[in-house]
């Protein structure tokens, strides 16, 4: 299928060579073109520029040898968001735990209690497959619907070989179902499960020597994560569950330091994780060290809001040099919200990052932190074509600055109208 865009409003995020991972001042420059077209050929991005390139003869002949032509008068058009980090796959919810918080019980209290991670676990163990599908589609079709063409989903209210295969799978037939992205990973380190209570380190015993091989040998994820806090995982763990990860091919990735100085951006950078994700508790120290490494620093504002904490200082780590990008962190316990344009708002609102910084961070610096640069996160000729047309909308601040109001109009993902 061939699709013109014309008379694009503003055409955003728009590259003509796919960029480097973004930092410092580079995470402020968006290029747009201004009244712009773009076409699509098949799957992917074949072109794009100014309207008033096209002489009439060529604005006829697009228009009459392509499959599909929209008028985007006072639209704009962004590439998708790539949402690299959440936990899309989840059975039922936990609203149940909003009273204990409003009783004044911290994310941590809730999970000592047997609450909060492990509710899942359960709740995961007792749905089949095919209904755990049903619930996560549910939530891939409205993340669609909000913009977003790449996904991350991790593993980890399975804590069982059989469980964590049955969500990775999951996880897998997502894009066959939809035509979105998805990458995975194995977080079978997120909380210790209850058949290990007082034995931390049996369990990941059993993740090294089994969680980890059978995993890898059905090619079920790419990365390998940890949540690296206390009350769950310690760095030491970390070092081992990365070294059997590396073996079989696994890259890195951790949920570091998002309710205490726990050590996990320092072991992730040691082990090259393609990203640290949280930060709540990190101070120059951690900055300093992710700007010198290839790691990109994944804020999660979304859940930093729910659970009514202190955020990170992202200005602070844009000036030091780190390369930030922002995900939703989709999750029944953090943050059930998977909407990146209100993830964006918050972090303007809340980390004083400007407007063009966030679409970087959600776009270009987004598809490096899940391995999908190549082929997302910016509109550049080759690239596919998974992007967005707006309502009509004054300018780009509009869009983190209506925090609530719908405004995806059409959803274009591998280069088909998602309807
Ligand atoms: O990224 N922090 C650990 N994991 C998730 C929350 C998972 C849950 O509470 O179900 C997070 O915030």
């Amino acid at each position: 299928m061939s699709i013109f865009i014309k008379n694009i409003k503003k055409l955003v995020n728009c590259r003509e060579e796919s960029p480097e991972l973004l930092r410092g001042a580079q995470l402020g420059e968006l290029p747009c073109i201004e009244n712009a077209y773009l076409i699509i050929d098949n799957e992917e991005i074949a072109d794009m520029g100014e309207m008033s390139e096209l002489l009439p003869d060529q604005l006829h002949a697009i228009e009459s040898s392509v499959d599909k032509v929209i008028d985007a008068t006072g639209r704009m058009v962004l590439p998708s968001y790539c949402d690299s980090h959440t936990h899309l796959v989840y059975a039922g919810s936990r609203e149940m735990e909003f009273s204990d918080k409003l009783h004044g019980l911290s994310y941590q209290e809730i999970a000592a209690r047997g609450g909060g991670i492990l509710n899942s676990v359960e709740l995961l163990h007792n749905t089949s497959e095919d209904i755990l599908l049903k619930q996560a589609l549910e939530r891939a079709d409205e993340i669609i619907s909000f913009g977003t063409g790449a996904v991350e989903i991790k593993s980890g209210y399975g804590l069982t070989l059989e469980d964590e295969m049955k969500m990775l799978r999951v996880a897998a037939r997502i894009s066959s179902e939809r035509p979105l992205t998805v990458k995975t990973t194995l977080l079978a380190a997120h909380a210790v499960p209850s058949r290990y209570k007082g034995n931390r380190e049996g369990y990941v015993d059993e993740i090294i020597k089994e969680i980890i091989p059978a995993v890898a040998a059905e090619g079920l994820a790419e990365y390998v994560d940890i949540f690296c806090e206390e009350g769950f995982f310690t760095v030491e763990d970390a070092e081992r569950i990365f070294e059997a990860g590396a073996k079989y091919g696994l890259r890195p990735t951790v949920h570091a330091n998002q309710m205490s100085v726990s050590g996990g951006v320092e072991v992730g950078i040691k082990h090259h994780a393609i990203s640290v994700d949280h930060l709540e508790f990190t101070g120059q120290a951690q900055w300093r060290a992710l700007a010198e490494s290839d790691t990109i620093a994944t804020l999660l504002p979304g859940a930093t809001f729910f659970l009514n904490m202190d955020y990170p200082d992202a200005r602070a780590m844009i000036k030091e040099g780190v390369a930030v990008a922002i995900a939703s962190n989709y999750n029944p316990g953090s943050c059930p919200a998977g909407d990146m344009k209100f993830m964006m708002a918050l972090a303007l609102l809340k980390m004083k990052i400007t407007p063009e910084e966030a679409i970087n961070a959600a776009t270009v610096n987004g598809a490096y932190a899940m391995g999908v640069e190549e082929i997302h996160g910016s509109i550049t000729p080759g690239k596919k074509a998974s992007l967005f047309i707006t309502k009509e909308i004054p300018s780009y601040e509009f869009i983190p600055y209506s925090f609530t109001t719908p405004l995806v109009e059409t959803v274009i993902l591998k280069g088909k109208i998602y309807e």
